[in-house]
């Protein structure tokens, strides 16, 4: 079989280093919407990954940010090639390289690469997951009352009434802290690392959050939509955790 985790750390780590070279240069922003932002980088780094990815792989599809969608085969790359792009072009240093493959659509290969750090979160489904090669696991954190969560908003918060307001403010109001850092990909990682308890997100994209997930779950987590199903790479929204906290956060999210 292929390697194709290897040969996503590879594209990961490339376009890791060339986000790496320019961040905190002056860079060219252009507006998507209101408040979603593209820079060059953006692009660089998918057209960087993109080359990678049909070299070795011509045959299959691409679900790419910047570049769209490819259809036509059962394995299917998900590609978020600047994963924090607010944070990057504002000189935040959160951000990270996204790499997902699916195969018959389930999640098999995953990679987030955060390139400030030198940090690579890996995972194929069923062997664990590693960070810089060394197995990690998830927070052994069993109440909600006790954890620290991450989230994050759509760029239409201004306009779309399902904003995640009134769900952050109830989680603030139930867990020990709710962090907004900026990169689903690394929300989700750092549940994997056990640096956060639990993440959650409406209306988010799946080349945000499926290297992520995979990481998660492979490191002992939970993931799952709000309503509970395994389902969530169909879905806009997303719960990953440690497991132990699940319920609670799936409660909250139904507003109980
Ligand atoms: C965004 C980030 C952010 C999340 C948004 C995403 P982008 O991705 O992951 O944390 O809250 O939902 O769209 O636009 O920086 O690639
Ligand atoms: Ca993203
Ligand atoms: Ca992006």
């Amino acid at each position: 079989m292929p390697d194709y985790l290897t040969l996503a750390i590879v594209a990961a780590r490339e376009a890791g280093a060339l986000l790496r070279e320019g961040f905190g240069q002056a860079t060219r922003v252009e507006h998507k919407g209101a408040i979603d932002l593209v820079t060059d980088y953006d692009r660089q780094a998918e057209a960087l990954i993109l080359a990678r990815l049909r070299a070795a792989f011509p045959e299959h599809a691409i679900n790419a940010e910047e570049s769209g969608r490819t259809a036509g085969s059962a394995r299917e790359w998900l590609v978020d090639p600047l994963d924090g792009t607010t944070n990057f072009a504002h000189g935040f240093p959160q951000f990270a390289v996204s790499l997902a493959l699916t195969e018959h659509g389930r999640l098999t290969v995953g990679v987030v690469y955060d390139p400030l750090r030198d940090e690579l979160f890996a995972a194929r489904s069923g062997q664990g997951a590693t960070l810089n090669g060394a197995a990690i696991r998830v927070s052994a954190v069993r109440s909600l009352d006790q954890a620290l969560l991450t989230t994050g908003f759509p760029y239409d918060i201004r306009t779309n009434p399902r904003n995640n307001l009134a769900e952050f403010t109830r989680f603030q109001l139930r867990c020990q802290a709710v962090r907004r850092p900026g990169a689903a990909a690394l929300d989700c990682a750092w549940v994997a690392a056990g640096r956060a308890d639990g993440y959650w997100e409406l209306r988010v994209s799946p080349w945000d959050v499926a290297a992520g997930a995979l990481i998660a779950r492979e490191a002992g987590g939970r993931v799952t939509s709000p309503a509970g199903g395994d389902d969530f790479l169909g879905q806009d929204a997303i719960v990953v955790s440690n497991g132990l906290i699940h319920a609670e956060m799936l409660a909250v999210l139904r507003d109980e």
